[in-house]
């Protein structure tokens, strides 16, 4: 008897099998059930990668949904720095209804899944007294479930010390049920503050048994040394593998020989660094006249070090970030020339970055990867190889999720989008913007 698939992937080449091969990928209940060559079994549905690369899905590991889409509300950034964004954040946040967060976000990670997005790790921002930032996030989890998977980072952003009610709304946030611990200890009024306020985000974590996931270090004032506190309470805290450090821009700046020796610690402490290339080249060196510094976090650096490093967009379209479609590749795209990750080995081996090594962080590595047996979350390249992946950007062909084709984006003309059991077309075009601009 003829054995039937729910969903057949034909003719995919794999990054891990030899590339002048074609294999057959046959999924079963939102499972990989085989991999080869020639699957004699018929799908209930088929589709044809035609020689393309096929990928597991892509995961952005650092995003805020909850002021995506706000450009020009109440007013742009006009100064491109980190400052200013959070100037006006805050003269917007208090205002926000759940409702509308959702429906910001509704478009948003629509566009994100179609562009091959299947996890995306948000920040929630906690010095909003409502905490319907939070309240929208949480249940935007659960709403957008059948085309993305949600983590909520419960995020400090005016700091935990700056306001005494601050640590309290953090606490909140993860008993609604935030994921994870945030912070910005680079954001607190001292040096002495932020150490306490990395102390005050681990003593929840371990109090509710969550991962830490902290915006750290991000500015380019090569004396920003937080990242050393958080790797020792990592390790002290018995948290090894359970936090990542988002931005971490100052280590650009650091003198050489700190770098090397704190690179050390961050290892020990099994942090992931999580650089944000889109936005940090756009926010960073503002306040340096030409030369002018990349203020990334040194990807190739953190790697050779044997440090765990993946990616974040944080932003599309909002008082940080004007631009962006969600599409992991650009980040990816802009992070191979800021860090002159340029040689062919080296191209090639940078799709980890947005797929294995976000996976190791999210910590869903289990289930994660094109083998038997990992859940079917997988993307049909529009590409033969990582450098075509990357020289052509745009959307995959396909967006596979739990086995189903949940994005299909083979015309040139019309994206569309599996939501809610219905054929959707994809509006790359924010018209509510239009008007603001
Ligand atoms: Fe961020």
């Amino acid at each position: 008897m003829v054995e039937i698939y729910d969903l057949v992937i034909r003719r995919a080449r794999l990054r891990d099998r030899p590339r002048e091969r074609l294999y057959d990928i046959g999924i079963e209940k939102g499972r990989i059930t085989e991999i080869s060559e020639k699957i004699v079994g018929k799908g209930s549905e088929e589709i044809d990668a035609g020689g393309n690369l096929v990928t597991p899905s892509f995961i952005n590991m650092h995003f805020h949904l909850d002021s995506v889409l706000t450009l020009g509300r109440p007013r742009y950034n006009e100064s491109g720095t980190l400052w200013e964004g959070i100037e006006i954040w805050g003269e917007l946040k208090e205002k926000l209804s759940i409702e509308e967060i959702l429906s910001r976000v509704e478009k948003a990670v629509k566009l994100m899944a179609a562009y091959g997005t299947l996890l995306v790790r948000t920040h929630a921002d906690t010095s909003v007294r409502s905490l319907n930032t939070v309240k929208a996030l949480i249940r935007a989890r659960e709403m957008l479930r059948d085309i993305i998977e949600i983590q909520v980072t419960a995020f400090p952003q005016d700091g935990i010390l700056t306001d005494p009610g601050n640590a309290e709304l953090l606490e909140k946030a993860v008993e609604l049920g935030a994921d994870n611990v945030g912070m910005i200890p680079h954001n607190e009024w001292t040096r002495e503050d932020g150490v306490r306020s990395i102390e005050i985000a681990f003593e929840i974590a371990k109090r509710y048994n969550r991962d830490v996931d902290g915006h750290i270090d991000e500015t380019d004032d090569p004396v920003s040394r937080y990242l050393e506190v958080v790797a020792a309470k990592a390790i002290r805290y018995g948290w090894q593998g359970r936090v990542t450090a988002g931005h971490v821009t100052a280590s650009h700046s650091w003198d050489p020989a700190y770098r090397y020796r704190i690179s050390s610690l961050t290892r020990k402490a099994g942090i992931t660094i999580i650089a944000n290339p889109l936005i940090n080249i756009h926010l960073q060196g503002r306040f340096d006249p030409y030369p002018k510094r990349r203020g990334m976090a040194p990807i190739k650096f953190f790697l050779s070090r044997g440090i765990n490093v993946a990616l974040g967009h944080d932003c599309i379209m909002d008082p940080w970030y004007p631009l962006g479609v969600g599409d992991m590749l650009q980040t990816l795209f802009m992070a191979v020339h800021v860090d002159q990750i340029m040689g062919v080995t080296e191209l090639r081996q940078s799709l980890d970055l947005i797929t294995y090594n976000g996976a190791r962080a999210a910590r869903i590595i289990d289930k994660y990867g094109v083998e038997k047996g990992k859940e079917a979350n997988l993307l049909v390249l529009n590409a033969r190889d990582e450098l075509d992946a990357l020289r052509i950007l745009g959307p995959p062909l396909y967006v596979v999720k739990g086995g189903k084709v949940i994005a299909d984006n083979t015309s040139r003309t019309e994206q569309k989008i599996l939501y809610r059991g219905k054929w959707e077309r994809i509006e790359q075009y924010i018209d509510d913007l239009v008007g603001r601009i």
